[in-house]
């Protein structure tokens, strides 16, 4: 209690293992292995292997360097690099406010599959994310663990959870895929449906989608890298801690492939079932067509069921508590407030968020048209309005920061001063930072916006769709808020650093001693 919590990761490995932590979650376990199935299989694996390196690695870096210049919340790190965009790192903490309220919901799914794994949970999907009262406690539940992660701080909390929780995660899942590669029948189907390279697949919108999945996958454009970037010194090597962090993270995506495809073909093999038959994609890969497929095993498949889903509910808590140490961050430096009562704060604010989003999507998973915003269940509309115009703004704009606005040479030599030496890499990531990654991020927005506005009929057709505008507009109109925000209230007042919550400790230590002090003399 009386200790002085020193802000910040005790460890190089402690960082990479918690950003590891953001970056694996929803996004590898079911995202990846249902858009390389459906764009090409191994084909779809080397576009997304390279745009890992090309856009992935290079944006990374850029988020994870201007966190640390600055030991700073990114508001204060946007600051530093020039005060009128500092902005931008308004944008990089409203986006994970936003994140949290949809992915604690499907969290609170997670956890529920898991615990409920023994009863069974094939067929229950409609009824369960009908059930309101069920999913907001499971939404609790979710954010209830995030939330004490957090609260413990950076080093108590958030690196000795990950430093348990990250191998615990990957064991389960070499364990998960060991079981499945060994079912016998129907194995090589999924592996084939899986992996099989068809080059033909891959169209534009197969490699935006390798690009765009990149992005949400190292958890980029979201201000977690950046905030965890600040805790960690200079002692840190930032090209190995980001190649760490990326190698992890497509492994895992890649591994969760093999734990999924055999088991799922296996399983239609035995029942006589075809891949038409099956849902593939989206939500009901994970939520309905799995909990067939384990349902099907017995008590074994009671068993991996179990771990399945606990591993994918440790890998979005390890997502989670970075979003939420994001803002978290921000509202104790800026306002001084103790992390206890800031984490409070803030998980109150998004949990009071997530319930009509819980509800929502419950509603469109009965098929009741209510609670839409734009013609989406709110899920959708917030994971639209991040994913696909928000994150690769803030992406883009983390480039733009290093590569113009510091300046690529520049930063290159800050970052080889301060002890990570780049050889070779240096003039490449210099060219990639300044042109290649942002035009390619730029792309990515591009077709993203053509994608809402004007999305292909059946026919291949490009319709205008006004609900896709609409989505648009708000989330530039959210864009322009945090710009108005920004220069009305922050631009020239004090933003914090990472020392405001050493120091707000330290007055909050010396109020108890007192406290302790006035206690014990009354009591003489
Ligand atoms: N990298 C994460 C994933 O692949 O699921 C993206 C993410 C989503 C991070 C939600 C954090 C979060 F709360």
């Amino acid at each position: 209690m009386m200790e002085n919590k020193k802000t910040g990761f005790a460890s190089g490995i402690g960082f990479v293992l918690a950003a590891a932590g953001s970056a694996v979650g929803l996004g590898n376990l079911w995202g990846f292995p249902y858009k390389t199935s459906a764009n090409g299989g191994a084909a779809f694996v080397l576009v997304y292997i390279a745009c890992v390196l090309v856009i992935g690695v290079i944006a990374m870096l850029c988020e994870v360097f201007i966190g640390r210049r600055a030991q700073a919340n990114p508001v204060s790190a946007f600051k530093k690099v020039n005060k009128n965009f500092g902005w931008f790192g308004l944008l990089a903490i409203t986006i994970p406010a936003i994140i949290i309220c949809y992915y604690s919901v499907l969290g609170g799914y997670t956890i529920k599959y898991s615990l409920n794994s023994f009863a069974g949970n094939a067929g229950k999907f409609v009824s369960f994310a009908g059930n309101v009262g069920e999913v907001i406690l499971y939404t609790v539940i979710f954010l209830a663990l995030s939330l004490f992660i957090v609260m413990a701080g950076v080093k108590g909390g958030i690196e000795k959870a990950s430093k348990i929780l990250m191998p615990a995660l990957f064991v389960i899942l070499l364990v998960i895929v060991g079981f499945s590669l060994c079912l016998g029948e129907g194995v090589s189907d999924g592996l084939a449906f899986y992996l099989n390279p068809d080059f033909s697949a891959l169209d534009g919108a197969a490699i935006l989608a390798a690009m765009g999945q990149a992005f949400f996958s190292l958890s980029l454009g979201m201000g977690a890298m950046i905030t965890y970037g600040s805790y960690t010194g200079k002692g840190i090597n930032l090209i190995k801690s980001t190649a760490m962090i990326c190698i992890f993270d497509s492994l895992v995506a890649l591994l969760a492939g093999l734990s999924i495809f055999p088991s799922l073909f296996h399983y239609m093999a035995v029942e006589g079932i075809s891949a038409s038959e099956l849902g593939m994609g989206g939500i009901g890969l994970m939520f309905m067509t799995l909990p067939m497929v384990f349902e099907d095993m017995g008590v074994l498949g009671q068993v991996i069921s179990f771990f399945f889903f606990a591993m994918v509910a440790i890998a979005a808590v390890t997502s989670v508590i970075s979003l939420m140490e994001v803002v978290t961050q921000f509202v104790i430096q800026k306002f001084h407030i103790l992390r206890k009562r800031a984490t409070l704060v803030v998980t109150g604010i998004c949990f009071a968020v997530s319930i009509p989003v819980g509800i929502s999507l419950g509603y469109a998973l009965n098929g009741t048209e209510a609670l839409l915003i734009f013609g989406n269940n709110w899920l959708d509309f917030f994971d639209i309005v991040t994913n696909t115009v928000l994150m690769p703004v803030c992406a883009l704009f983390a480039c733009v920061a290093v590569g113009w606005l510091i300046g690529a040479e520049k930063a290159t030599s800050e970052i080889e001063a301060d002890g990570t030496s780049l050889g070779w890499f240096r003039p490449v990531f210099e060219v990639m930072v300044k042109y290649v990654t942002p035009i390619l991020i730029l792309v990515v927005e591009i077709f993203g916006l053509i994608d809402l506005i004007a999305p292909k009929n059946d026919a291949g057709v490009r319709i205008f769709s006004g609900n896709g505008l609409g989505i648009v507009l708000s989330a530039y109109l959210l864009l322009g808020i945090c710009a108005g925000i920004y220069f009305l209230f922050f631009r020239n007042s004090y933003t914090g650093t990472n020392e405001d919550e050493k120091q707000t400790d330290a007055i909050e230590e010396k109020e108890e001693i007192e406290a302790i002090k006035e206690a014990y003399t009354r009591e003489l």
